[in-house]
């Protein structure tokens, strides 16, 4: 029966959403009944042009680094190391800080984040929530939502109307780069909704907001908080259904290693059988809370063996689509943590706060090679793993999947049975091969898994006109050059080697290398053994094997001939690049290879390029260099001179205020807030006392609180029950004089009663100032975002009641004043509210001769201002951090600003956060900076920071965007 086209499409729309999942490889495919989709997927992978890919994602939040020509690093980065896409959640709240206000420009422009994804050339899947969790505030909710009535993340009238305009603009800025006008191939609806289909006409809503604005030429799609097949099916199903996976969870402060999961191939089968194994977020690192270990422990918790291990077991279970979060996590500058991290997001990520290369990018470059390079995986099944009884491996200490393309291409995943196993394990592998089953290696010796090792063994494996039998080393990558065959393959330093391969040659040369390789012909095969050393090249016929040790194969790159396009079909890099910290780009133009990326120290440059190529330059420097035997060009790589010196913040002069002024009396607060109302919305309600005085009711979101309760009698003291989020403090004044302190616990809440000391016959003042640790998430949903901050509940003991209560916090509230930085940045304290954190503020009237490191002798707060230059080449890469050195058994707590910006909170008796990266652009690398640095001491006794300074971690001759200074008011614009 023939069907016509016209039949077809109306039955595909008719079948949604069922047939949305079911594309036949090779048929053109569809989404949302468009028979001309560009993105599709079947049950094997997503297919891009009818191009079969491997989505190998990274997380990336623009908005957590406010100086956006960084992100074009951070992209660049990613793609360096094989990343060909990016998931990015948008922030709601820090869009809307006023219901119907909406902002897209500066670190929230969608558009602009869009336009530098596709000059880098990386895919994009959108993220949008409205609600995204992320550890930030309000799980991404803006402060005032927390005012209505109704559930979030329901159908509740309030709520839906809440969100619409958000949804529909950001829905609208997307739908432009929709694939292939844009980079962007997917967009998420909502994020981990746990509650399941009873809320499903929630996620209906949201999805025909989205299709109707636009998204309708890419697949929505869906992150399971767990693999419980929500939303793959029924009411509000997606297109494309992934889960997360955290497996070795967020205590940093105990790296061992979890199970590793067999279940995952399991789960993609049971709900969603015509679709393929996607992990929207697989953990990259974890994020850690006040008091924790800090994210050099996160980085070991998830480190690079880490990424060995469970990366690998992903493919194991077949998985196509993958994105690691975080990839680069930022920081939670301005406000824009929840109650869980604090100002770091490093995440202990591949690529880290100070956008630095860590061992696990490297890592994970190794294995994105492989996956671009391997287009049979992307079709593989899997044929049996170690559970089935059917024993690879001749040690049972190994766990051994196998997955099989019907090209015959086998591939073994191998990793230790248990990943907490440190010691290393050896074994042969019986695998199958065209030349039949086999047990490897066959000419003496075993296979070694290091402590934490898995490897990826292939046997079949077709690269160019040549053919691996099988190699017990891993491959990285391979291509053909010049109508020769290079693979490029490596181990640990120390393992034993075996590499067969298929030949008609009847010789063999090493053309490399130093003796660490040993070749010969046998029966049609060229055999190489050994233990790799550098790099080693073996040379027949028209194939050349590399065979490297595995830190040598990291420091080599594959950049694709056309930098700027995405990276899909064109998999076999032009050239190889070893050497330098990071290959950016490299194209060949006549007999000129030019090479651009950054230098981190001088070292040898090694090219593999066509025999044309005779002349290289790096970052348009000449570079003078040789062609050995092998055909690979190598030349010194110079790192040039870095002209920065960073001054010492030790000789800094300071000016100093006092920024509690409010304790006195005499504080004139006729223009702040008059707390009025007695009853709320919120589930929580006052725990005592007439009136409500949560600082959200009255429009102020973050920061800290401040309260002014007026009485007139003789009361003897007061209750108070405060509430700022985990870890939060309070101190507390009456008349002036300090009354006491919380000072931080993981309660997000404190009943104190304080004594008064004496009142007056006139007008007592009690002045409260509050920490809000941003608002709390909404994991459940069970609007807990709406826990109020600030007073929960007063009474006055000895008679009588507050007369009035004044309550006050960032300047203008949700009517905030500084468009550029955003309605999240500032707080309430004194010196925030007049702007001295802003560049320009006079204060010369201010103290000077004084300094944080001797800080003030009692409680209260006091605020702390310097200037200094920097003069920092463009063409280097020299990322600047602010160092405290903490006292853990000084309760103080400082808020730190850099030219009007707010980098950091620091929290010196629960740390763990000492240094505090200020991203180039924020800091101004070449002109003058404002620092501000508050000391609030929580105990009578005062406080001082113990040390305060300036550092850069690295520096590097880099090939970054030029990053000029983001063009943000100063105090004469905004006060
Ligand atoms: C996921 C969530 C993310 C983030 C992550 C932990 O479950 O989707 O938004 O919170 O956990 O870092």
């Amino acid at each position: 029966m023939k069907l016509s086209a016209t039949f077809l499409l109306l039955l595909a729309g008719l079948l949604r959403p069922a047939l949305t999942q079911i594309i036949p490889p090779g048929s053109p495919g569809f989404v949302h009944g468009k028979s001309s989709a560009a993105v599709t997927f079947d049950n094997s992978s997503l297919l891009i042009d009818n191009n079969r890919v491997m989505l190998f994602s990274g997380e990336f939040h623009f908005w957590r680094i406010p100086s956006p020509q960084l992100w074009s690093d951070v992209l660049q980065k990613m793609k360096a190391a094989g990343f060909n896409g990016v998931s990015v959640y948008v922030h709601w709240g820090m869009t809307e800080g006023k219901q119907g206000h909406l902002d897209w420009n500066f670190h929230r422009s969608v558009t602009a984040f869009l336009q530098v994804a596709k000059r880098v050339g990386i895919l994009v899947v959108m993220r949008p929530g409205p609600y995204i969790n992320a550890e930030t505030t309000g799980g991404g909710f803006p402060g005032w939502l927390s005012n209505i009535q109704g559930l979030a993340r329901s159908n509740a009238q309030d709520y839906t109307n809440a969100w619409q305009s958000y949804m529909t603009q950001v829905a609208q800025a997307i739908a432009p780069f929709q694939y292939p006008a844009g980079p962007v191939i997917g967009v998420q609806v909502e994020n981990e909704f746990t509650t399941g289909t009873n809320f499903a006409p929630y996620m209906v809503t949201l999805e025909s907001v989205l299709r109707n604005n636009g998204i309708n030429k890419v697949p929505l799609t869906y992150n399971d908080f767990n693999a419980a097949g929500r939303y793959a099916s029924g009411q509000g199903v997606v297109d494309l259904w992934g889960f997360d996976s955290y497996p070795n969870g967020f205590t940093c402060s105990s790296p061992q290693f979890a199970g590793v999961s067999t279940g995952y191939a399991g789960n993609r089968n049971q709900y969603v059988p015509n679709g393929p194994l996607y992990f929207p977020e697989f953990q990259g690192g974890s994020f850690d809370p006040y008091g924790g270990s800090g994210y050099d422990a996160c980085y070991t918790l998830t480190n690079n063996e880490f990424a060995n291990v469970f990366y690998k077991n992903n493919y194991a279970n077949h998985a196509t689509l993958q994105s690691l979060y975080m990839t680069f996590g930022g920081t939670n500058w301005g406000n824009l943590a929840t109650t869980n991290v604090y100002t770091s997001y490093d995440y202990g990520a591949p690529i880290r706060e100070d956008r630095t290369l860590s061992t696990k990018y490297t890592e994970i470059k190794l294995q994105a090679n492989f996956l671009h390079a391997t287009q049979a995986y992307l079709t593989a099944n899997i044929m049996g793993s170690s559970s089935d009884g059917q024993t690879y491996a001749t040690n049972n200490q190994v766990w051994t999947t196998n997955l099989r393309n019907s090209d015959q291409t086998n591939f073994y995943v191998a990793r230790q049975t248990s990943a907490t196993n440190l010691n290393p394990v050896t074994f042969s592998l019986r695998v199958s091969t065209t030349a039949g089953a086999l047990t490897i290696p066959q000419f003496g010796g075993t296979i070694t898994l290091a402590g934490r090792e898995s490897k990826i063994i292939v046997t079949n494996y077709v690269f160019g006109q040549s053919k691996l039998r099988y190699s017990t080393a891993e491959v990285m990558t391979w291509t053909t050059i010049d109508n020769t065959d290079i693979i490029v393959l490596y181990a640990l330093a120390g393992q034993n080697t075996e590499t067969v391969i298929e030949t008609s040659a009847t010789s063999v040369q090493l053309t490399q290398g130093n003796g660490a390789i040993s070749s010969r012909v046998t029966g049609g095969t060229v055999v190489l053994t050994g233990n790799p050393n550098g790099v080693s090249v073996a040379q027949f016929g028209r194939t050349k094997v590399f065979i490297m040790d595995k830190a040598t194969a990291g420091t080599f790159w594959s950049p694709r001939q056309s930098p700027t396009t995405f990276d899909l079909t064109n998999r076999q890099p032009a050239t190889l690049i070893g050497g330098p910290y990071l290959v950016r780009n490299a194209t060949i133009a006549g007999s000129t290879l030019n090479v651009v990326g950054d230098i981190s120290s001088s070292g040898t440059l090694s090219v593999v390029a066509p025999a044309a190529v005779n002349t290289v330059t790096f970052n348009g420097a000449k570079l003078t260099g040789t062609k050995n035997a092998a055909g690979v060009w190598s030349g010194a790589l110079t790192k040039p001179a870095i002209a920065a010196t960073i001054p010492s913040l030790k000789t800094a002069t300071w000016r100093c205020s006092d920024s509690l002024p409010e304790v006195a009396n005499s504080f004139d607060d006729s223009k702040w807030v008059t707390a009025t109302k007695t009853t709320t919305l919120r589930e929580q309600k006052p725990t005592a006392g007439k009136l409500v005085l949560f600082g959200d009711e009255y429009g102020f979101h973050q920061g800290n609180l401040i309260y002014r309760g007026h009485f007139t009698g003789h009361a003897t003291g007061v209750t108070l029950t405060m509430q700022g989020g985990a870890f939060f403090g309070y101190s507390a004044f009456l008349n002036g004089k300090f009354l006491g302190s919380s000072t931080g616990s993981s309660s997000d809440q404190a009943t104190n009663t304080w004594n008064f000391p004496a009142t007056n016959t006139g007008d007592n003042v009690l002045t409260i100032v509050n920490d809000n640790m941003g608002l709390d998430e909404d994991f459940s949903p069970t609007d807990s975002y709406k826990n109020p901050r600030g007073v929960r509940g007063y009474q006055l003991l000895g008679g009588g009641d507050f007369s009035s209560w004044k309550i006050q916090g960032n300047l203008g509230g949700e009517s905030w004043v500084d468009e550029v930085r955003g309605p999240l940045n500032e707080g309430g304290l004194w010196f925030e509210r007049v702007g001295a954190h802003l560049p320009g503020y006079d204060d010369s009237k201010w103290t000077a001769n004084c300094s944080p490191l001797t800080g003030i002798t009692a409680a209260g707060i006091r605020a702390y201002r310097t200037t200094f230059n920097l003069n920092i080449p463009a063409t280097a890469d020299v990322p600047i951090s602010v160092h405290f050195t903490r006292t853990p058994s000084s309760n103080y707590r400082s808020v730190l600003y850099v030219n009007g910006w707010q980098f950091g909170r620091f929290v010196s008796n629960l740390g763990p956060q000492t240094v505090y990266p200020i991203p180039e652009g924020i800091l101004n690398h070449r002109g003058s900076n404002t620092l501000v640095v508050t000391i609030w001491s929580l105990d009578a006794a005062g406080a001082k920071i113990a040390a305060l300074d300036i550092a850069a971690s690295v520096m590097i001759s880099s090939t970054k965007e030029v990053v000029a200074t983001v063009n943000s008011p100063g105090f004469a614009q905004l006060r």
